[in-house]
């Protein structure tokens, strides 16, 4: 036990050792795709964000792009301050608690939009499985994205378009892009490249809450909404470095992609992130390999629940506030014979307490429970 301790890293406050020590579990909602162990996380719920902009573990962004670089007929102005926490009561429940991502419409004589970008402040993001809980803007013209970035040639998107949102015929696409070295060659345009694809959702993402999500493995990333596999992109052109997570919310009046500007201020609302990432640290990953290996494992590891619409709004469950969801502590990693998900079982642990360290550390099951570490 006491060697354990000594992996975990102090930068936390209040720092308990509990459960998930061995790490998170995802299990792609399609159980055969797979199931990684991912040695960190970070969770945010936006409903219980008194201030956006005091939070540490997000920084609202401040810049401009002209039109030319932006590739639009105007500029954006993105704005610290189109970036701000919307709670609705004291619990945060109610009508649409979340941070908010506002467009404005164009001010006649400017010629740049003000738009919106909140970014995490880690930049060590990496192997992981990424989720945010989103309302999309039902006013034309506007761009909503949920993203990982590392640099123009290495970035996961998930993007939106208003102005595609088809009520009367229920169509309403997701663009589910891949930026790599053959996007850059095409000059920025995605669409031409097998790692762009246009899907159409199932609901409309205007009128509730969803989730968002990609897992981004070695060589392979799936998108996600509500659990229900969108795509999956793979290959060498796939991404391999650690980012950061992007949420954006803008227009620039390219009639191509976000159109617009919109006529009246858009919103975008999102009630929660959660990320369960592999930071990079190689020293920890040594260390942490015989501790948690598949045949000496007597720590946990926790199952990460699923999102479906009905907890999109408020996020659900999340592991750093309501414990183990799991209760995986029998030294078995990912015994995934039942497949009723466990979610909703009452944690066992000490309320709020999570064991936090870096490791880097991916467990991939294959077939039978085989721990691969990568
Ligand atoms: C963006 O442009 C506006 C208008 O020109 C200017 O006032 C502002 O300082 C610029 N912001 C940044 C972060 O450069
Ligand atoms: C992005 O980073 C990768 C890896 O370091 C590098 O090979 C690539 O050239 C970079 N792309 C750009 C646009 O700088
Ligand atoms: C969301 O709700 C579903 C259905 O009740 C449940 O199975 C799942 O575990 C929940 N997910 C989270 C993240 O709370």
């Amino acid at each position: 036990m006491m060697r354990r301790h000594l992996f975990l890293l102090g930068f936390f406050p209040l720092l308990v050792l509990s459960d998930c020590e061995c790490g998170y579990m995802v299990r792609s909602p399609d159980r055969e795709d797979g199931a990684w162990v991912f040695a960190d996380m970070l969770e945010t719920d936006f409903t219980q964000t008194e201030d956006i902009a005091t939070n540490g573990d997000w920084v609202r962004q401040g810049f401009n792009v002209t039109a030319e670089a932006g590739r639009g007929e105007y500029g954006k102005a993105f704005l610290p301050d189109n970036v701000f926490s919307h709670r609705t009561s004291a619990t945060g429940s109610g009508t649409d608690a979340g941070v908010q991502l506002r467009v404005r419409s164009l001010v006649s004589g400017t010629d740049m939009v003000p738009v919106a970008e909140l970014d995490t402040s880690r930049r060590d993001l990496h192997w992981g499985s990424f989720r945010a809980g989103m309302k999309l803007a039902e006013v034309e013209g506007t761009c909503a994205a949920f993203f990982w970035y590392f640099n123009d040639t290495q970035e996961i998107d998930m993007e939106f378009l208003s102005r595609e949102f088809d009520h009367a015929r229920g169509v309403y696409p997701v663009h589910l892009v891949i930026q790599t070295r053959d996007a850059l060659a095409a000059g920025f345009n995605a669409q031409n490249t097998d790692t762009y694809k246009q899907v159409n959702l199932a609901f409309d993402p205007t009128a509730g809450f969803h989730e968002y999500r990609f897992d981004y493995l070695p060589g392979r990333v799936i998108f996600y909404a509500d659990s229900e596999k969108l795509a999956e992109m793979e290959g060498s052109a796939m991404p391999s470095s650690a980012g950061h997570l992007i949420l954006q919310h803008w227009s620039n009046g390219n009639p191509q992609w976000s159109g617009g500007p919109p006529v009246q201020d858009a919103l975008l609302t999102v009630s929660y992130v959660k990320a369960y990432f592999s930071s990079l640290d190689a020293t920890l990953r040594e260390t942490t390999k015989d501790e948690c290996s598949a045949e000496d494992n007597d720590g946990a590891v926790c199952i990460v629940p699923d999102g479906v619409a009905v907890n999109a709004s408020t996020g659900g469950w999340f592991i750093s506030r309501d414990g183990d969801p799991s209760r995986n502590k029998e030294g078995t990693v990912g015994n995934d014979g039942d497949d009723s998900e466990s979610g909703a079982a009452s944690p066992d642990c000490n309320e709020g307490s999570v064991a936090i360290k870096v490791m880097a550390m991916a467990v991939s099951l294959v077939g039978s429970i085989a721990l691969a570490l990568l």
